[in-house]
């Protein structure tokens, strides 16, 4: 990596929306290092704000135009203080941005991270610098050069990008592109470098994750031979993957979940609705029915699995009775750990066009869903009291002698342990459950 010899910047990203963004914050970060720009807490301060924006639901465009528009009084004590836009946002609006909001001195697109300390460079000159292209190149190689300190224990990995689903009410095919697969040579060289530096559990991210199809030493690799792969390294204990569509479900990704003790037993495997009807009108391409024999397939792999999923209520022409399907399914499938949303529309997307359910039927339909799930989320916490689980040490917790990690399930774990078991697994007996979060003890092996 190329150090610098200007003076420390200071660099404030505030990350909207999903764990992509997350990810990809963290690349920006080490691709404007050698800039000079070290991570600061706070936007006050910085010298470069970026605020990595997410387009999926809820008036995002709006959000982030006032989110700027707080950020004026800053750029009036600092005018040496650029602000940029990165994320979905700068990718559905491009320029509009930089003409709304004479603040914005750069956009950048999530394709184009890799070019950003040209950005930077070119915004530091005075002249506003915008890239939403989307290029041929691996923006993952020019992203590398990542500064080899030691990191916590759990890390994203972001393995796909894009989306060719085209879900009608659904920003991320026109936001992320196409769907584009990361050579899995590259993938294993990030883990094993990752692992390296501390981390036992890796989540393989993509917008549409188990559509992965990459570059592997023998042809194609689907994700689970990846994750076979990637299971084989030496210290990588864990694996997840997020987020994945029904139709992509192998056979050879559900044996996975049976066979690889390193693949965590949770699954989200987003549904939207169990409605036929809603489904087709969503071009979601799979019935509700397909959808929960798929799942009896996963459970039949992996018993224990916990699954999670994301709902939409209130989708355009969503009847009282498309509605009740849904409620039946999520009864059906019995659901560890959920999201739930209002439709929203989405300009751009085949759904905005049509008719609306009206604003207090959604509210009443997210209200009863999110209480159904709510019910299904404590009962599954609850289940997991007497039990024995693996847990994975992260930090801290509030009280002193207290450690917190993700057990197995995903589920929040607190335990009176020694800091030694930060960064590593132990068994742990469950006593009580809360809805977050469970409590326990060290087994005594
Ligand atoms: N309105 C409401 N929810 C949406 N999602 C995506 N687009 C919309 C929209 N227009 C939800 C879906 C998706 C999750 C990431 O966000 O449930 O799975
Ligand atoms: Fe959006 Fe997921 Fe549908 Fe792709 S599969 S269009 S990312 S909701």
């Amino acid at each position: 990596m190329t150090s610098s010899t200007s003076p420390t910047r200071k660099l404030f990203i505030k990350t909207y929306g999903c764990q992509m963004n997350v990810y990809d914050s963290e690349r920006m970060a080490e691709a404007l290092a050698p800039s000079g720009y070290e991570i600061a807490d706070s936007a006050e301060g910085a010298d470069l704000i970026l605020l990595n924006t997410c387009h999926i639901r809820e008036k995002a465009a709006e959000k982030v135009y006032s989110e700027l528009g707080r950020l004026k009084a800053l750029k009036a004590d600092n005018p040496d203080l650029k602000i940029g836009v990165a994320g979905c946002v700068a990718q559905a609006e491009g320029d509009e941005i930089l003409r709304r909001q004479p603040l914005v001195d750069l956009v950048v697109g999530p394709q184009s991270y890799h070019r950003l300390p040209e950005l930077e460079a070119r915004a530091r000159q005075g002249a506003k610098a915008l890239d939403t292209d989307f290029p041929e190149e691996d923006k993952f190689d020019r992203l590398g050069g990542r500064a080899r300190a030691r990191r916590g224990p759990t890390a994203f990995l972001t393995v796909q990008e894009g989306c060719d689903k085209f879900c009608a009410f659904c920003v991320v095919p026109y936001t992320r592109g196409a769907e584009v697969s990361r050579p899995a040579e590259k993938v294993l060289a990030e883990a094993r470098d990752l692992v390296e530096r501390g981390v036992r559990e890796i989540t393989l991210l993509g917008q549409n994750v188990n559509a992965y199809h990459g570059a592997g030493t023998d042809g194609d690799w689907g994700l689970a031979r990846l994750i076979r792969e990637l299971a084989a390294i030496d210290g990588l204990d864990r694996l997840r993957y997020t987020t994945s569509h029904p139709n992509d479900m192998e056979d050879d990704l559900i044996a996975a979940h049976g066979e690889v003790p390193e693949l965590m037993p949770y699954l989200h495997l987003p549904v939207q609705s169990g409605s036929d009807r809603v489904l087709k009108a969503m071009n979601r391409k799979h019935t509700a029915e397909g959808y929960l024999r798929l799942i009896d397939r996963i459970r039949a792999a992996r018993p224990d699995i916990l699954m999670s999923g994301d709902f939409i209520v209130g989708f355009p022409g969503e009847s009282e009775a498309d509605f009740e399907d849904t409620l039946a399914l999520v009864r059906e499938v019995g659901y560890g750990q959920c999201y739930s949303f209002k439709y929203s529309p989405r300009p751009g997307t085949p759904a905005a066009e049509r008719a609306h359910v009206a604003e207090e039927v959604k509210a009443e339909r997210l209200a009863r869903l999110q209480a159904l799930l709510a019910e299904q989320q404590e009962a599954a916490q609850q289940a997991m009291v007497g039990k024995s689980v693996g847990v994975l040490f992260e930090k801290a917790g509030r009280m002193p002698g207290q450690l917190v990690g993700k057990s197995d399930h995903l589920q929040a774990v607190h335990v009176e342990a020694p800091e030694t078991l930060l960064g590593r697994i132990a068994r742990v007996d469950i006593t009580a459950a809360a809805p977050n979060s469970l409590a326990g003890r060290l087994s005594v092996e």
